[in-house]
């Protein structure tokens, strides 16, 4: 499985709604780090990049996000046009991420804490990883 998309638990009343979720309890690990984007021009892609040892879970409050997710075999694509859906995204995962309208934001809660050493950002060297059998 390239990445898993996830119906967030949301309690839905006349005042609104609320979606939440829990490290370890809903998703398979707990959040060290927590960071959003936002400002980003309609139609701009991010991402571009795989982790060696990372599990995140992406959500989007408000907006709408396109996910291109790929293993160096297969690729995937998931809309996060709900603040309901919830797409976890272990390592070893090539992501493109498309911002598809005005003042979307991407919330993404991750399994550890920034480590630039962690990311891998040149397509060609995800590959050598994927052949190389980094993550079997
Ligand atoms: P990056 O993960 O490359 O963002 P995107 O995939 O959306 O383009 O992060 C962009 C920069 O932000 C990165 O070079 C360093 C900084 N950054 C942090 O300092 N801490 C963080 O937790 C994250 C995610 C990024």
């Amino acid at each position: 499985m390239l990445a898993e998309l996830i119906e967030l638990k949301t309690n839905k009343s006349e005042s609104g709604s609320l979606t939440f979720f829990e490290g370890t309890r809903d998703i398979d690990f707990d959040i060290k780090r927590i960071y959003f984007t936002y400002d980003v021009p309609k139609g701009q892609k991010r991402g571009a990049h795989a982790h060696k040892n990372l599990s995140q879970i992406l959500f989007c409050p408000h907006g709408q996000i396109t996910v291109v997710v790929n293993d160096g075999f297969n690729s995937q694509t998931f809309v996060l046009d709900n603040p309901s859906k919830g797409l976890i995204i272990k390592s070893g995962i090539w992501r493109d991420i498309y911002f598809d309208k005005e003042n979307s934001v991407l919330c993404v809660g991750a399994s550890n804490y920034y480590d630039e050493d962690d990311y891998i950002r040149n397509y060609d060297e995800f590959i050598k990883y994927v052949e190389s059998g980094y993550w079997k």
